[in-house]
């Protein structure tokens, strides 16, 4: 048995953020996706890949990365006075809540003489299609899909993708879950049972909920592989795998 040393319940590709729980803490390892828009380096590798493997070019254009609390509270305070209370509510999350500030949330538009900052086009055809499809194998989750407001608590977001990582970008797309549900999912298997199983790319994962005052002393056998990631509330998520 190895022990295994314990993440902030804060950090992680998992952490969950919106207008009931904040962002703590700042983001690190932050990598420029070549127009100056920052992403967290993992999410920035896949993002990258994903591009790559439909051919996107420069049809596809990485709009906003990161925010820090300081941008995200001038895009807010911009887009009321622009745009209005009600449509920054649908559209900006309040600064401290917002995705963009944990570099784990990319806005994707369209390649357009103009490209809307707050909603840049991303259809679902062609291009941005594929790239929503092939999204999930690379990690990333279209986070504010229609007939989820009330759960996500924003608007329909085409354009919005959230780094998870693999396997659960492909759970929660072939589920239907948001990450407000996938959470509440995998707090249904605590460590000790017999987990979330998902087979994908070749390998057998197995993901576990662990709360964090239960999380002392984590103990996993040799030779399995293992990410933890903090869920930004109470706990953290333990994801095992093997080849299968
Ligand atoms: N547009 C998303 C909700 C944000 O501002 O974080
Ligand atoms: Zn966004």
């Amino acid at each position: 048995m190895r022990k295994l040393a314990l993440p902030s319940i804060h950090t992680g590709d998992l952490i969950l953020v919106n207008r009931n729980v904040p962002v703590v803490g700042e983001p690190e390892g932050l990598t420029d996706l070549g127009n100056g828009v920052l992403l967290a380096q993992p999410a920035a590798q896949a993002l990258a890949a994903l591009l790559e493997a439909v051919n996107a070019g420069s049809s596809v254009t990485p709009v906003s990365g990161w925010r820090s609390q300081q941008e995200q509270t001038e895009i807010f305070d911009q887009s009321l006075r622009d745009s209005g209370r009600a449509f920054t509510e649908q559209y900006v999350a309040v600064p401290g809540h917002s995705e963009h500030q944990t570099g784990l949330a990319i806005d994707l538009g369209l390649t357009l003489p103009e490209i809307d900052f707050i909603r840049p086009a991303f259809p679902y055809s062609g291009i941005c299609q594929q790239v929503r499809q092939q999204a999930p194998a690379f990690g990333f989750i279209e986070r504010y899909p229609a007939g989820k407001e009330a759960i996500t608590g924003i608007s329909h977001e085409p354009w919005h993708f959230r780094y998870v990582g693999v396997p659960h970008a492909i759970l929660m797309t072939q589920r239907g879950w948001t990450l407000e549900e996938y959470h509440q999912a995998v707090k249904g298997y605590p460590l000790g049972g017999p987990g979330l199983l998902c087979q994908t790319q070749g390998r057998q994962y197995s993901i576990y909920y662990i709360e964090a005052d239960a999380a002392g002393g984590l103990a996993l056998e040799a030779g399995v592989d293992c990410y933890l990631s903090g869920d930004n509330e109470g706990g953290l998520v333990l994801t095992t795998w093997k080849e299968a």
